[in-house]
This record gives structure tokens, sequence and C-alpha cells, in this order.
């Protein structure tokens, strides 16, 4: 099975950005667990913090699920919604925070009602409950 699990902008950030929302740890240890953790699928790891260079990273891909946190992009981008549409590939929305207990902009997603599944305030684990529950039902 192959997973592309995408991460939008500033999340090149993380560990150093907003720990209070986002924790304390960066991007590349993140991805080093969630591999450790899934030693049998095929992961591909994408950060951008371009819409075009996600827009056509998605176009491009050969997958069987994606895994996204379209970061500052879920409450914005038609653009990156048309993508993922486009491509037919299904699809899991992850935040690190839960954004319903944020700022009301945050409350908004572009994506939730094409994901196969929305999970917020879970953290750094997000991305793992994502990926069991597709170990598990496929
Ligand atoms: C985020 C939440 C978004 O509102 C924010 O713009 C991000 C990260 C999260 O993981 O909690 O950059 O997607």
């Amino acid at each position: 099975m192959k997973i592309s699990i995408i991460n939008g902008p500033n999340l090149n950030m993380l560990g150093k950005r907003e720990p209070q929302h986002y924790g304390v740890d960066g991007l590349e240890q993140i991805n080093k667990e969630i591999c450790s953790n899934f030693p049998d699928i095929d992961l591909q790891f994408f950060q951008s913090n371009s819409e075009s260079a996600i827009i056509d990273h998605i176009h491009n891909l050969a997958v069987d699920f994606i895994v996204i946190n379209p970061a500052a992009f879920t409450h914005t981008s038609v653009a990156l919604r048309d993508a993922i549409s486009s491509v037919d590939i299904p699809f899991y929305e992850v935040h690190l925070s839960n954004v319903h207990a944020r700022e009301e902009f945050r409350h908004k997603s572009l994506f939730s009602d094409k994901a196969v599944a929305v999970i917020c305030g879970l953290g750094k684990h997000g991305y793992t409950a994502a990926l069991e529950h597709i170990v598990k039902n496929n």
C-alpha cells in the first residue's frame, strides 16, 4: 500500500512554531516516528509552503491514500480543494491542534466534506490515527 503524507505551509517550522498549539517535535522527527510505526507501508512525505507546489504534487500522485494537513490552506484554498478532488484518491484531513477551539476563521475547512475522516486536536498522533484507520480498513 502506498500513502502520501502531505503537510502545508509553515509546518516545516514545527518544533519552533507555537508549541502550545503544535507541540515540540519537528516535522522530521514526526515523520521518522510515523515511518517506524508503519514499516510495511510505502510512505511518501511532502511538505511545501507553496500552494502551487502542493497542487502539482497532488496531480502527480500514484498512491492509494492521502493523509493531508493543509495547514492555513485548509481555510482558504479552493484551488487545493479542487486539486484533491481532481485525482480521486481518498484522503484523511489531519490538524495537530483542535481548530474548533481556536479562532473562528479556523472553524471552516474547505476539505472536510470530501475527506474520509477529519482528525484534529490529537497533536502528532493524528497522523498515526489516520494511518491506523487506513491499515485496519483496507
Ligand atoms: C493546523 C491548523 C491551521 O489552522 C493552521 O493554519 C496550521 C496548522 C493544525 O495542524 O492544527 O498551520 O492545520
